[in-house]
């Protein structure tokens, strides 16, 4: 008669904490560079789906433009405010990740890309850089998010200030919406970052003959919350000019 066959031995429990356990792939120390993402197939996917996505939904441009440009601000703000290039480099990869979750769908698009970046990237980058860039991802909305690092913060600031003509979709003026408008209306938007001073500034050009400051407010109002707090975060205070004029 032969032996009952045993039921496989789980492994024991190595009593190791997170920062001593092996990766169970081995991922390259250095980071992805930006170039590195965007010729990521998947990612250019996940980008491409939430812009149209966003199309579908009315909304203004969402894809590589503002991918990009996150990207580049959230590295621009870290860097000029003296956090390292390492620091400063995830919030270039969460800048420009941050909206992949629109390709599911627009509510809970923070942690819903969160999600879809944990599984694009866990065999690309160590466990500790990819915690923060999940992390700016899933906070980045206002309805669910608050800056919770610097890496989100970054994300958060330059996320909010992309305001820009180029970003409305539609070509007549009469079917615009308050976002159309307030969008199209917007001739510059710069984030001026002032390391000794510890303050970041939007500076917005606005045409007041297609939307008046007062509108701005009217949509913006929470994001700008958000931003004061980020801000803060990154131990600055948050200001807005609009046509010289400081406004906050
Ligand atoms: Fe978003
Ligand atoms: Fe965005």
């Amino acid at each position: 008669m032969s032996e009952p066959a045993q039921p496989a031995r789980l492994p024991r429990h190595s009593g190791h904490d997170a920062d001593e356990a092996p990766d169970v792939v081995p991922v390259p120390d250095s980071l992805l560079t930006l170039d590195e993402i965007r010729e990521d197939r998947t990612i250019s996917h996940l980008i491409t789906g939430a812009d149209r996505v966003m199309e579908g939904l009315g909304y203004t441009e969402h894809g590589f433009r503002h991918a990009t440009l996150v990207a580049k601000i959230a590295f621009n703000i870290l860097t000029r405010l003296g956090f390292d290039d390492r620091t400063s480099l995830l919030a270039t990869i969460a800048g420009y990740l941050h909206d992949i979750g629109n390709s599911v769908a627009r509510e809970n698009h923070g942690p819903t890309g969160a999600l879809l970046a944990y599984d694009a990237l866990k065999h690309r980058m160590r466990m500790d850089d990819l915690m923060p860039v999940l992390a700016a991802i899933g906070n980045h909305e206002e309805e669910n998010g608050q800056a919770v690092g610097v890496v989100s913060a970054a994300v958060i600031l330059a996320d909010k200030s992309d305001v820009h003509r180029s970003r409305v979709r539609k070509s007549g003026q009469p079917d615009f919406d308050i976002h159309d408008r307030v969008n199209y209306a917007a001739e510059q938007s710069f984030l001026r970052v002032d390391s000794s001073a510890r303050t970041v500034t939007l500076e917005l050009t606005i045409d007041t003959q297609i939307s008046q400051v007062m509108e701005y407010f009217e949509i913006f109002l929470h994001r700008m919350v958000m931003c004061r707090r980020a801000a803060e975060r990154l131990d600055c205070q948050f200001k807005i000019t609009a046509n010289g004029a400081t406004l906050l």
